[in-house]
């Protein structure tokens, strides 16, 4: 019915569509038939504690592992069957977790490489304004090494490359890891700056509190499931939510 030429076909402002997805490493079923949706200028988190396939899902967005069954629609575009450099082409940018990053090439280097879906000298100078403005430190060490950036100032030269492909869809891979607190917050609050511009971003973090804060909607993943959803500001009240990933005391007799 649709190729990657036609329009979406719902008409819906869906960013991404994932529909009963299933990721398989062999025999090990990592995710277990999530659907989940993202709007156009939404921010939605997809929390989840180590392995709950979290970085599968993501993954398997941009094609580099595939679906064991279920459906992907990335900006109205069934991407089923699209190599990851024509799913990124629609518009998708990737931050992997660990950040990956290219160390003996300098910031400005970097970052040039992540514009390569646009190579034209206007549009570049254009997004690295855009992108140092958004990392006032990543203009001061444009020069400097990427292996010699602070872990922060690498996840920010991360997400920065990652925008010099001016994708209408970012995914973060649990951009928080590792990072001392008054570097998440900058970060998060870059995060936001950068959904603010228009940019709608599935956020994948360990981070519970931090995600719920930033967030529009949250999908919670245990084991490969989604077992809550909804708007942040509900799961943030959720004593399920507080109990298990915000460690609060809600004053339960007993663990569960
Ligand atoms: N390449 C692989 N081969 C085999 N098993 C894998 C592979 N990648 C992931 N897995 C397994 O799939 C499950 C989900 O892993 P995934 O990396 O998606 O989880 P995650 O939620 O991102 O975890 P974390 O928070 O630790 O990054 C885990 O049990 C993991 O061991
Ligand atoms: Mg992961």
């Amino acid at each position: 019915m649709s190729d990657a030429t036609s329009p979406p076909a719902s008409g819906k402002r869906e960013a991404l569509r994932i529909d009963r997805l299933e990721v398989a490493y062999g025999g090990i079923k990592a995710v277990k038939g999530i659907s989940l949706t993202v709007s156009t200028g939404e921010i939605v988190t997809l929390i989840g504690s180590n392995g709950a396939g979290k970085t599968s899902t993501l993954k398997s967005i941009v094609r580099l592992v595939p679906a064991k069954s279920g459906a992907i629609e990335v900006l109205g575009f069934d991407v089923g069957n699209l190599p990851t450099h024509r799913v990124v082409g629609l518009g998708v940018s990737l931050v992997p977790e660990g950040r990956a990053i290219f160390p003996n090439l300098s910031v400005r280097e970097n970052l040039d490489l992540g514009a390569y879906l646009n190579r034209a000298p206007a549009a570049m100078r254009r997004n690295l304004d855009r992108v140092v403005a958004l990392f006032p430190r990543l203009g001061e060490r444009i020069k400097q090494l990427g292996g010699t950036l602070s872990g922060g100032e690498q996840q920010m030269l991360a997400i920065a490359r990652a925008l010099m492909a001016e994708p209408k869809l970012l995914l973060l891979d649990e951009p928080s890891l590792g990072l001392a607190p008054k570097l998440v917050s900058q970060i998060f609050e870059s995060i936001v700056k950068i959904a603010r511009e228009g940019l709608t971003i599935l956020l994948v973090e360990q981070n519970t509190r931090l995600a719920l804060q930033t967030a529009d909607r949250g999908y919670v993943l245990v084991t490969g499931e989604i077992v809550l959803s909804g708007p942040c500001a509900e799961l943030r009240e959720d004593p399920r939510i507080r109990a298990a990933y915000l460690g609060e005391d809600i004053g339960r007799p007993s663990r569960v």
